[in-house]
């Protein structure tokens, strides 16, 4: 990698701002940016297509290596394909969502794509701003900067909401108790379940508005930047 090249790990549960943040801190940066999650959705999404039952872990263990999966980390036009097929509006749908957890917890599945992302994060000559659950404890230990973005429980259930609306709306409540329970279940596996690593900054969004939590993280990044 060039020696300006920073390596950003953006690790947090659902609806802090994780995406949007990430995808404009690497625009602003001239970093490439990689959403893991999508890679996960997309497979998530080829095994209900293939008829893969997503609650037996051992058949998912098997499938795992059957897609292709291939992400573009251009920040301003991301793109996730499985075999071939753009899998960006499909992988955004509740069934998908309500899937992945069970899917991603699978270690087979975990190995895979940990190796696709490791291997995408050392081509990316210019660096590249890395956003998940496990980045900055087990994909890129290494990363040059790790950020751990929160939010209470109830502005994420908002945020969430307002990405939905006029999709698929759904209520506050019935948002709120789907997110805790994914949360519940991505923090609980075995697996490199969702964790803030030792050394990841700690930003609480709550009462951010989502240029002030941008322009924080775009700060840390040329602190870092400087220092290195
Ligand atoms: O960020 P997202 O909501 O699109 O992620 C979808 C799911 O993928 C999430 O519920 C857990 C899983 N995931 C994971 O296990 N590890 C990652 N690095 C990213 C996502």
């Amino acid at each position: 990698a060039a020696p300006s090249a920073v390596i950003v790990a953006i690790d947090g549960p659902s609806g802090t701002g994780k995406s949007s943040t990430s995808k404009a801190v690497a625009a602003q940066l001239g970093l490439r940016y990689l959403d893991t999650g999508a890679q996960y959705r997309a497979i998530t999404w080829w095994m209900i297509t293939n008829g893969v039952d997503t609650d037996d872990p051992h058949a998912v263990a098997v499938a795992a290596g059957k897609p292709v999966i291939e992400s573009g980390t251009d920040p301003s036009a991301p793109t996730i394909t499985v075999d071939g097929l753009d899998a960006s509006g499909p992988i955004r749908t509740q069934e998908v969502t309500s899937k992945v957890s069970a899917v991603s917890a699978v270690p087979e599945v975990r190995t895979l794509i940990t190796e696709l992302q490791r291997r995408i994060a050392a081509g990316a000559r210019d660096g590249i701003v890395v956003e998940g659950r496990d980045i900055g404890t087990t994909v890129l230990p290494d990363a040059d900067l790790k950020i751990f973005l929160t939010a209470s429980a109830e502005a994420r259930a908002a945020r969430r909401n307002g990405e939905l609306a006029g999709k698929e709306a759904a209520d506050l409540a019935a948002t709120k108790e789907a997110l805790i329970k994914r949360d519940a279940a991505d923090s609980g596996r075995k697996t490199s379940p969702l964790a803030k690593a030792d050394d990841a900054v700690e930003v609480d969004t709550t009462a951010l508005t989502l240029d002030q939590v941008i322009a924080h993280v775009v700060a840390l990044v040329e602190e870092k930047r400087t220092a290195g």
